[in-house]
């Protein structure tokens, strides 16, 4: 597997390239959902590029970036065993020459669920988003669906922009419970792991958002939003590890009452 740092380094690599580049862009920390976008870039193209890059510019809470899961190694001998051909893993300094003077807003999508409570951290994800599509330059790129407002941006900024690359939307991988796989669960502690399901549970209930709210309130969960828009009911919720608090998002189609 290429192991790829700088941008020149790509670039060269890039131009022998025959057929189909797939991409799927990661912070790491690489769980069974990232491995379901890394199957499917491989199955569907002539060559997959993962990239690993934890964006500080989307981060709006300095201790969740200080305390974001790291496990490289395990990440880079999952994406090898899965026929991964390219990892990409630049520095701030090679993604981000401008220092994040240049950026992508959008103003109106952004501004609801995950963007109200994290301000700005849609920009950050736009933004280097497009610089990696910009490095990489892949026919597909693969997103999870757990992120779909994330997803949704994405495709509308690549429509925008007349950029030619394919977003492809992949399901959201569950464990048995029903909690969807994110990176953050390994910092949940045993107690609120038991209790999350109840989570995903409540957002596929046909009750009201104001409802479901209700009711996550009376299991202990401190609830960000429970919304439904574009015929999906999105849900953000905080559980207090104790030490440390743990943010869930997840999204369901719109329950049919
Ligand atoms: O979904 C993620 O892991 C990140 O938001 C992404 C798309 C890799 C951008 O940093």
């Amino acid at each position: 597997m290429n192991r790829v740092h700088a941008v020149g380094q790509w670039r060269k690599t890039r131009a022998t390239l025959t057929g189909t580049v797939g991409f799927v862009p990661t912070m790491g920390a690489l769980h069974a959902g990232h491995k379901a976008l890394l199957e499917r870039s491989v199955a569907e193209n002539d060559h997959t590029v993962l990239s690993i890059y934890v964006n500080p510019t989307q981060f709006n809470n300095a201790d969740d970036l200080d305390n974001y899961p790291s496990t490289l190694e395990d990440d880079l001998a999952m994406a090898e065993s899965l026929g991964v051909g390219h990892v990409f893993m630049p520095e701030y300094e090679t993604l981000y020459p401008d220092d994040f003077r240049y950026r992508v807003e959008e103003t109106d999508f952004t501004n609801m669920l995950c963007g109200a409570h994290r301000p700005g951290h849609f920009t950050g994800v736009m933004t280097v988003v497009m610089k990696l599509f910009n490095i990489v330059q892949p026919d597909r790129a693969y997103f999870g669906e757990k992120d779909f407002q994330q997803l949704t941006l994405i495709r509308d900024m690549v429509e925008a922009f007349f950029m030619s690359v394919e977003v492809v939307g992949v399901h959201t991988v569950r464990e048995e419970d029903g909690l969807a796989l994110s990176s953050r669960n390994a910092r949940l502690t045993p107690e609120a792991r038991a209790r999350a399901p109840i989570f995903s549970k409540l957002l596929k209930d046909p009750r009201s958002d104001a409802a479901i709210v209700e009711a996550l309130e009376s299991a202990g969960f401190d609830v960000d939003y429970i919304e439904t828009h574009r015929g999906r009911r999105f849900g953000a919720v905080i559980m207090d590890c104790g030490s440390h608090e743990v943010r869930l998002i997840d999204n369901v189609p719109e329950p049919e009452g």
